[in-house]
């Protein structure tokens, strides 16, 4: 019997048309059940914004965590899409997904951890380092919710560390404070190292593929954190390919990690250029580096690079949502690769 008859034994999800299946106990989302039983699903926001993990129900039933049509159009719900970061399983469940991807081979973990410290990278942004009870494997990139008991709801942070040598039991974050938000203005308010926390993951489609062709790694504020990843595993690998960091903030006292980023950049075995830029700079500063957008950055790259590079990018949704349609102009198709941190209040990633 299923999930939900007299034994309480999870039900099986059957993925059309790999073939491949995994136990669902209706507890949690199917996506994440997936990823617990190591199924590389496609995925990206994991609360039903971005609409990479939608897939048919062929069969069987599933219970929405939210309304679906918020992302799906009229025409897939009457066709019987679903969005896996959202459904749970209602007994046993057939769905097609057209391609399992190539994810990294990470099952997902859930584990205790401690919030072991706290340092000030700008005023407003902090780098917090978490230690975990459990092992913890992630590809550079991709990103960890934590959980505070007697905060509500998991926020959602990339991992900044991607150097091969970092600690498996230490998870680096950068966390930029919301004014108004619970957990910021919790995590802003005092030391709070020694902390109690529940972390699950990893998550996300933002890492490097391997490719020769260039590759452009666009941040923007906190968004920094997955591409400086990026690069120092991609450093650590030898990748030999040209790589363009372009990193935006709004003025200097909003930069930080440039040495960093410089080093990571040194140390690539392809050429790698750095390219910090202000949109909101004093025209009368000291400042000599590049000011205004990251797509004012972008659009004086050569020709060529724009064609054919990858594009991997991280930051606000407006900034990713700019950069998206600009290349979109320039090119009819090419990688791109993006993450956008958004904000608890659209129950989006923060
Ligand atoms: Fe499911 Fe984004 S909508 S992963």
């Amino acid at each position: 019997m299923g999930l939900f008859g007299r034994n309480r034994e999870p039900a099986t999800v059957t993925i059309r048309p790999s073939g491949r299946s995994f136990p669902a106990t209706g507890k949690d989302s199917l996506l994440n059940e997936a990823l617990a039983a190591g199924i590389p699903f496609p995925h990206s926001c994991t609360v039903g914004t971005c609409g990479t993990c939608k897939s048919k129900l062929v069969s069987g039933k599933v219970r929405e965590i939210t309304d679906a049509a918020i992302t799906l159009s009229s025409e897939e719900l009457a066709d019987r899409y679903i969005l896996p970061c959202q459904s749970l399983a209602r007994g046993a469940v057939e769905l097609h997904v057209a391609d399992l991807v190539d994810m990294p081979d990470h099952p997902l973990v859930h584990t205790s951890a401690v919030l072991s410290g706290t340092r000030a990278l700008t005023h407003d942004i902090l780098e917090v380092v978490v230690r975990v009870d459990e092992p913890f494997a992630y590809t550079a990139g991709q990103y960890a919710e934590l959980r505070v008991p007697g905060i509500s709801g998991p926020r959602s942070y990339s991992f900044a560390r991607g150097a091969a040598d970092r600690a498996k039991d230490e998870l680096v974050f950068y966390i930029r404070r919301t004014p108004g938000g619970e957990f910021t203005e919790w995590l802003f308010a005092e030391d709070r190292s020694g902390t109690a926390l529940e972390v699950a993951g990893p998550f996300g489609n933002l890492w490097l593929r391997p490719s020769g062709a260039p590759a452009l790694c666009v941040a923007g504020g906190s968004g920094l954190a997955p591409i400086k990843a990026i690069l120092e595993a991609a450093a650590d690998e030898g990748a030999q390919r040209e790589t363009i960091v372009v990193f935006g903030a709004r003025t200097a006292r909003d930069l930080y990690c440039v040495e960093e980023i410089e080093a990571a950049a040194a140390a690539m075995a392809g050429s790698c250029r750095f390219v910090p830029v202000l949109s909101e700079e004093d025209p009368g500063s000291d400042w000599s580096g590049a000011r205004g957008l990251v797509t004012d950055v972008v659009a004086a790259l050569p020709a060529d690079v724009l064609s054919a590079c990858e594009v991997y990018a991280c930051g606000p949704p407006p900034m990713v949502d700019a950069l998206e349609a600009q290349l979109g102009a320039l090119r009819a198709d090419g990688v791109f690769h993006a993450d956008r941190f958004l904000d608890k209040k659209t129950q989006r990633r923060s």
